[in-house]
């Protein structure tokens, strides 16, 4: 019998493209979301690319009832990938309770289930933002964290000690947080991807939708910054091999090859863009002539930061493997089918 998945923010962006990978690789699947920022459609084009409905269930993990509820009526489940989060960091300056509220508790109240159901297993999105500024590049896991810049990143650190302590009180349980840098792209297929709401606050989004015609131009944050031309620097991975490597993540827990209960790997490329060259290369991957303009620094931003993946590699047997253009281009892909755009 196939082992049984939760993932949590399941038809969210990157949550959708790890359930494709994790039917693709024979895992069942159940998927737990409030549709705060995803729509019940994503469900439609995970069944379209894999063949395979997953199974869903729409509440807040916030909501402690509801969470034992589901978990008194799904036993056996293998595992956790808990992507369920809110991820705006200007919206987690202006509402930090909410932040708080959401991101910590719905982690608090899956880590009370897991013990008093015997869910051994859990994977946790965090975040490079747990960095803030490296002093030395490139960051391995063991670079110090640093107090965050918002309340969004302090939810991403706080989570990542509920998730360690809990885990030393409980030794049953095991756990591995992966710290993404910057995801980006979509899938091959263009059915899943990324949708912001309103106006988007990362550069991909911004960059397609500016090439969509749906904004006048792109604005480029700093020009001054200690790098290659002077825009900000940072790691790009594609979101179908970030999707995979928490496939990978999942067969080492159930496997047993862990070497901690508890264990951190940076997910990333090992390589450093600046927004410039994020500007040129999807250009030149896509044809597409962008408007921009370079302005100031945005605020709370770091100038540069970029993973090493030396541990993911050796450790998981994993490496990111698409190259920026092939990744920029199924963005485009992505928006295009969205608007409607031949
Ligand atoms: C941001 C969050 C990070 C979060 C990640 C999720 C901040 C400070 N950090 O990372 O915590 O985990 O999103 O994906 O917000 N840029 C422009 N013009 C734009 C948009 C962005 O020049 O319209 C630049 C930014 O200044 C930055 C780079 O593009 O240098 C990447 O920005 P973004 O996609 O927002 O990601 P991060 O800020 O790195």
């Amino acid at each position: 019998m196939a082992d049984k998945i939760l993932v949590t923010g399941g038809t969210g962006y990157i949550g959708s493209h790890t359930v494709v990978e994790l039917q693709a690789s024979g895992y069942e699947v159940i998927v737990v979301d409030n549709l705060s920022n995803s729509s019940i459609d994503v469900l439609d084009n995970i069944e379209q690319i894999s063949g395979i409905r997953p199974a869903f269930e729409q509440f807040d993990l916030a909501d402690g009832a509801k969470t034992e509820d589901f978990f008194t009526r799904n036993k056996n489940i293998a595992a956790i990938i808990h992507f369920a989060a809110s991820k705006a960091v200007g919206e987690s300056v202006e509402k930090p309770l909410l932040y708080y509220r959401n991101n910590l508790v719905s982690l608090m109240n899956l880590l009370d289930c897991q013990i008093k159901y015997d869910v051994p297993n859990i994977v946790f999105s965090s975040s490079c933002t747990v960095y803030g500024q490296p002093e030395v590049l490139p960051v391995t896991e063991k670079t110090p964290r640093k107090d965050a810049e918002s309340p969004y990143g302090n939810t991403k650190r706080v989570n990542e000690d509920i998730l360690n302590d809990t885990i030393h009180a409980n030794p049953q349980l095991k756990g591995i947080a992966l710290r993404y840098f910057n995801p980006i792209g979509a899938h091959p297929s263009a059915l899943i991807g990324e949708l912001p709401l309103g106006v988007p606050q990362n550069l991909v989004p911004f960059i397609t939708q500016t090439a969509a015609g749906l904004r006048d131009e792109l604005k480029v944050f700093g020009d001054d910054y200690d790098t290659v031309d002077g825009s900000a620097v940072r790691d790009y991975i594609n979101v179908v091999d970030l999707a995979k490597a928490h496939v990978v993540a999942i067969n080492r827990l159930l496997q047993g090859k862990n070497k901690a209960n508890y264990e951190i790997f940076n997910l990333g490329t090992g390589t450093g863009l600046s927004v410039l060259e994020v500007v040129t290369g999807f250009e030149k991957a896509t044809g597409v002539k962008l408007n921009y303009k370079i302005v100031g620094r945005r605020a709370g931003d770091i100038e540069k930061i970029w993973a090493d993946t030396t541990y993911a590699n050796e450790e998981l047997g994993w490496k990111a493997e698409k190259g920026t253009e092939e990744t920029l281009l199924s963005a485009w892909n992505w928006e295009k089918r969205v608007r409607g755009i031949k």
